[in-house]
């Protein structure tokens, strides 16, 4: 099994480039399937989440080439495949944007219905409410997703929750269907903005991405594109809030400064400095750092993806503050962890109570989800003496290559295996 060992107490200090934004690229590698030619995709960052869509696309029957590390060129225009087995969904939560793709080109999809995810109850409602909305039939048999219809027809599409995959799925199904699609109370955050530019360069007619009101006017065709994922918002703040608890002065490269304005905000509150320049932002800490009150909400509010590491955080501020989660209903199972490091934290539902103690101490822990997995990393740094974390396969998810990055500013990370102890599976 492998684990990160850290070696805590290390002052992180250089530059540190942020890679290509996972939750973009997971709605943008299915959405390949609505081109009518190849597209190439640059800046796609090596996780394992991006390996699982590149191969469900595969196996599909895409032509999938990697060009460099972080450039694909994918050619799905002969595909004729509208199924993901479970066997292949179930390894990733996100494989439910194939069903909004292969609804998009071939009005029809099944696909394997997402599995249990620690974060607590994640239905799909609102996104068969959308495809239904465009007219298809929806049922969920032995576990699959069927979705079906004649003619996909624009429409009006009321989402109850604000919702970034139901938003993502309606405009995957609505950009070819027949005439307007309206999509009301929609998600706003910079990977959906991303995917309807990704879709505007083949030629989709998308406006008002970013804001709670998208409208989508069908097209018949979408010709070839060269693409550019954005950077990853979450991979940066975590980099910012690592820079943070080590006190340390870091540079982080290849960010868009607007995407962070709710984590910058905040950080500035517990008394981080942050500068911003063009595409990087410089992060130090010179003074003690103090209690705020954070809770999360969808884009531009701050991010639920970084809940766990600011929670970290403040366990190294002086006094109280609290965390409020409003997205998830499970995202605190990360807080038993962080007591084993010494974290005084009491949860109440959603609400977490941290009384900073301003120090953290090394121990055996263990990830359970992907964003925990970051903040335990996050601990480790600032923790003094050394760290074991387990099932780091969570992180690898949607961390790419975090080891190595953080030990070009300074961190005592290193990946080892230990043999003899069973291999994680894959969420
Ligand atoms: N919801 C419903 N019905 C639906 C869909 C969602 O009630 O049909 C509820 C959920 O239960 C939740 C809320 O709406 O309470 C928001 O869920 P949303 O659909 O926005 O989440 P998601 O699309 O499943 C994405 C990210 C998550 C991130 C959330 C919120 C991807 C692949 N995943 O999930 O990312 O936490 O948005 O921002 O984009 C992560 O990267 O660590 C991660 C978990």
């Amino acid at each position: 099994m492998d684990k990160f060992v850290i070696k805590g107490g290390q002052r992180l200090t250089g530059e540190i480039f942020v890679s290509g934004a996972k939750n973009a690229a997971v709605a943008i590698i299915p959405a390949v399937i609505l081109a009518d030619e190849p597209c190439i995709l640059e800046n796609v960052p090596k996780i394992s989440d991006v390996s699982i869509s590149l191969k469900i696309l595969h196996e599909m029957g895409a032509e999938v080439e990697m060009l460099n590390k972080t450039t694909f060129r994918i050619d799905a225009s002969g595909l004729k495949n509208y199924m993901v087995p479970y066997e292949m969904a179930r390894k990733m939560r996100a494989s439910y944007y194939f069903i909004g793709a292969c609804m998009g080109k071939f009005k029809k999809a099944k696909v394997s219905m997402p599995g249990g995810c620690p974060l607590g109850d994640r239905p799909i409602d609102q996104h068969l409410k959308a495809f239904s909305a465009l007219g298809a039939t929806c049922e969920i048999d032995h576990g699959m997703v069927n979705v079906s219809a004649d003619e996909l027809i624009g429409s009006q599409i009321y989402l109850d929750v604000v919702s970034v995959g139901a938003t993502i799925n309606a405009i995957l199904a609505s950009v070819k269907a027949q005439g307007l699609t309206i999509i009301e109370n929609a998600a706003k955050e910079p990977h959906i903005v991303d995917l309807a530019n990704f879709l505007n360069s083949m030629g989709a007619d998308i406006m008002g991405a970013g804001t709670d009101v998208i409208k989508v006017r069908g097209v018949s065709y979408l010709h070839g594109t060269t693409y550019s994922i954005i950077p990853d918002q979450i991979e940066a703040g975590t980099y910012m809030i690592a820079a943070a608890a080590t006190h340390g002065d870091v540079m982080i490269r290849n960010v868009i400064p607007k995407h962070l304005e709710s984590i910058t905000a905040k950080l500035e509150k517990i008394g981080v400095n942050i500068e911003e320049y063009d595409d990087s932002v410089r992060v130090w800490v010179d003074k003690p750092l103090v209690k705020t009150s954070v809770k999360t909400m969808p884009h531009p509010g701050f991010p639920t993806d970084m809940q766990p590491q600011i929670a970290t955080l403040l366990t190294l501020a002086s006094g109280t503050s609290i965390v409020t989660e409003g997205i998830w209903d499970n995202r605190f199972r990360y807080v038993e962890e962080l007591r084993r490091m010494g974290a005084d934290i009491s949860v109440d539902g959603k609400v977490a109570v941290i009384e900073g103690t301003g120090k953290l101490m090394g121990a055996p822990v263990k990830a359970c989800d992907l964003r925990a997995g970051a903040a335990l990393i996050i601990a480790g740094l600032a923790a003094t003496g050394i760290t074991e974390i387990e099932d780091i396969y969570h992180i690898e998810r949607g961390y790419e290559d975090m080891d190595e990055k953080l030990r070009g500013i300074g961190a005592d990370i290193e990946k080892k295996y230990f043999p003899g102890e069973p291999v994680a599976k894959s969420s």
